[in-house]
């Protein structure tokens, strides 16, 4: 894109596919982190509640990618407003497990067994992660325990990390959800960053992408906060759409009309 080439970026700042380097280690995260590990050697459920574009994905993509690989296997899913099966279909095929079967006793039963073969076969612990489980039905809540207990409840095997929007921990209040939220041992929350936050996670951004000082003066910073509520998914597009409309006027500073033009633009 022109605007690159204008600020000399080496690759696209402020994109989706953070790999796992460019991620930053905000305050934020690192408390994931440890609420993260604490649920997985406990074996029991720890939860992440933020709103969209807080971070949320990302922070458990991060704790993930700090896990032994030998050691751990995390599985995977993102929940949708479908019942259980669907999320039994989703753990069985992170469990490389085919089957046509549309049986909730056999879908557990198949899902139970491999998680004893990782436990004691292969010696690796499982865990489950299951992002947007704000989507989560309250029926589906209500089933969920079933698969992370063995043994009658004596052996721990499958740790859960949920994470979704402020309402994930409402809908755990239900009667219905008792077994499964008693089992949460840790909770975190990705709260909007303040100015200085913002100001740290552009920087961060434009220093991946190959840049040595900001083209962001001060008041662009505090509109990028301001008009992103401190979210950064949305900061990610007022920032480069600010980017894209300083170039079109070939000026290297952005300025907070810059990012306004982006605001009113892309959105
Ligand atoms: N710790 C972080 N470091 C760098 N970029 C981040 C970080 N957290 C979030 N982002 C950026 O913000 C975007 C939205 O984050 P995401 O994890 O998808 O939010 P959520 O899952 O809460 O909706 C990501 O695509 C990424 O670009
Ligand atoms: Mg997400």
């Amino acid at each position: 894109m022109a605007y690159r080439a204008f600020f000399g970026l080496a690759r696209e700042p402020f994109g989706a596919d953070l790999e796992l380097k460019a991620i930053l280690q905000t305050d934020d995260l690192l408390g994931v982190q440890e609420r993260f590990q604490y649920a997985v050697r406990l074996g029991a459920i720890a939860l992440v509640t933020g709103e969209v574009g807080a971070g949320k994905s990302t922070a458990l993509r991060w704790c993930c990618g700090q896990l032994h690989p030998a050691k751990y296997k995390p599985l995977w899913i993102t929940a949708s407003a479908g019942s259980i099966l669907e999320v039994y279909r989703q753990l069985l095929a992170e469990l490389d497990c085919q089957t046509a079967s549309s049986s909730r006793a056999t879908l557990t039963r198949m899902i139970k067994q491999q998680i004893h073969d990782l436990v004691i076969g292969k010696k690796q612990q499982p865990l489950l992660v299951i992002d947007e489980a704000s989507l989560l039905r309250l029926d589906v809540f209500a089933e969920l325990h079933t698969i992370t207990q063995f043994e009658g409840d004596s052996k721990p095997w499958l740790p859960v990390v949920l994470a979704g929007q402020n309402n994930l921990a409402d809908n755990l209040l239900y009667r219905t959800a008792i077994p499964l939220a008693s089992r949460i041992v840790a909770r975190s929350h990705l709260k909007a960053v303040n100015r200085q936050g913002m100001e740290e996670y552009l920087g961060h951004h434009l220093k991946i992408a190959g840049l040595k000082a900001t083209p962001f003066d001060e008041q662009a910073v505090t509109a990028v906060h301001q008009g992103s509520g401190g979210l950064f998914r949305k900061a990610n597009h007022l920032a480069r759409g600010a980017m894209i409309a300083a170039a079109a006027e070939k000026s290297q500073t952005v300025t907070a009309e810059h990012v306004r033009l982006a605001d009113s633009e892309i959105f």
